[in-house]
């Protein structure tokens, strides 16, 4: 399969417009990429300056201009503050699927934009882009992610045992995933 993100798909929901991510974000990037709340979920350091988000935007701009990645900016309609991303990465081409990855600033938390977000991707993900399947790569301990991706759909696959070492520590990781055909399933109903 290959990705043909010229033009970069855009997405509308009720809410939200799903767009690409610009330099003229980068001061929203930064806040979302420096929060320390946001980056403890994702099991990361938060970025320390702007050199490192512009590395980290330039890095996603690759990925799309080469057809390899994509991330979407996420903006409530009416108001272009980015206040979360989220995208498809680590793409395996031969077998179809991608890691899925997602995050909003804390003060979007519980308004059901997390789910808003991941629906819109996920229907291009099977209807756009061909994925065969997609898996989502969880700390256990991140319930709010496990929610979410739960109610996507997903179904725990697999647990890694310490397989991931961030701040001194060897932490456990959770396989969570979704097929085409499960997701076309759902769609009937
Ligand atoms: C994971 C994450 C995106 C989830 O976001 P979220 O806002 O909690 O998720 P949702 O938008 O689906 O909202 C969840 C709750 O909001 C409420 N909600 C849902 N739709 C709503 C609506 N239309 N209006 C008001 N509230 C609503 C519900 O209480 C819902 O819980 P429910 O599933 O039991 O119904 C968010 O916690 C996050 O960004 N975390 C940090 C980054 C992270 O962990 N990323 C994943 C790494 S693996």
């Amino acid at each position: 399969m290959k990705l043909h993100l010229n033009p970069f798909p855009t997405l509308n929901t009720d809410r939200l417009i799903l767009r690409r991510i610009t330099i003229e974000d980068a001061q929203d990037f930064f806040e979302i990429r420096s929060n320390k709340d946001l980056m403890a979920a994702l099991d990361k350091e938060p970025f320390k300056n702007m050199d490192e988000l512009l590395d980290f935007l330039n890095q996603i701009e690759t990925g799309i201009r080469l057809n390899e990645s994509i991330a979407w900016a996420v903006c409530i309609k009416g108001n272009n503050k980015m206040i979360g991303h989220v995208g498809f990465h680590r793409i395996d081409f031969v077998n179809h699927r991608a890691e899925i990855g997602y995050a909003l600033l804390p003060q979007f938390h519980n308004s059901g934009l997390g789910s808003e977000s991941l629906r819109a991707i996920i229907d291009v993900a099977f209807n756009q882009f061909r994925f065969h399947s997609l898996e989502a790569n969880i700390n256990p301990t991140n319930q709010p992610s496990i929610k979410l991706i739960t109610k996507m759909g997903f179904i725990k696959e697999a647990h890694f045992r310490e397989n991931y070492f961030f701040r001194n520590t060897f932490l456990d990781s959770a396989i969570y995933s979704l097929l085409k055909k499960e997701y076309l399933r759902t769609q009937l109903y």
